[in-house]
């Protein structure tokens, strides 16, 4: 892991994600193996398996530089995920693995990070928060049985940047903070 302070002075595309152990990410490229033999489609590598928090998009150095203070003094719990609603999005073809009812403490880290953001002065997406692991791209969806729910012991988040690579997207981790 990098410190971001000390990377070189580019742009870089940014969001916070949570970002799962070992034995979530295995579990949720099983989901994807599960929603692929229904629903095809592009499966999504086993390392970006994520969920998005914020995106922020080009960011520049100095705006890295303001907002890392921010984002020290978050406060926001440790809390646990239970992913067990499967979909689909028509207009960006993209298959995922959602949760029925989130709990609070998600909405939470979600408006602390806005909050953050907003001080430091940058701009985020801030259409509402549909929180989502996309295990499919290029799908059409269709039928499904019930899933079998993925569960996540959600202990930190990270900041990521996201590189455009020939052979797709590479997502490196670049901060990451443990919540209480
Ligand atoms: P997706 O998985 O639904 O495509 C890196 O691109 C991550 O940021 C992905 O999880 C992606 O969501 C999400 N993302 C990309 N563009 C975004 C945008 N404009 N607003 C919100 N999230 C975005």
């Amino acid at each position: 892991m990098t410190d971001p302070t000390t990377i070189e002075d580019t742009p870089q595309r940014l969001f916070f994600a949570l970002w799962p152990d070992d034995p979530t990410r295995d579990a949720l490229n099983r989901a994807g193996l599960w929603l692929y033999q229904h629903w095809d489609g592009r499966r999504m590598r086993a390392d970006t398996l994520h969920l998005t928090l914020a995106f922020l998009g080009t960011t520049s150095a100095t705006q890295r530089n303001a907002l890392l203070p921010h984002v020290e003094t978050l406060h926001a719990q440790a809390f646990e995920l239970t992913l067990d609603q499967a979909g689909f999005w028509r207009h960006n073809r993209i298959g995922w693995l959602g949760i029925h009812q989130p709990p609070p403490q998600l909405a939470d880290l979600v408006s602390a990070l806005h909050g953050a953001l907003q001080r430091a002065g940058l701009a985020f997406d801030t259409r509402p928060h549909m929180p989502h692991v996309t295990l499919l791209r290029n799908t059409a969806g269709g039928e499904l049985p019930a899933c079998e729910p993925v569960h996540w012991p959600v202990r930190d988040f990270v900041l990521v940047a996201s590189r455009t690579e020939t052979d797709g997207a590479h997502y490196d981790v670049i901060r990451r903070w443990t919540l209480r």
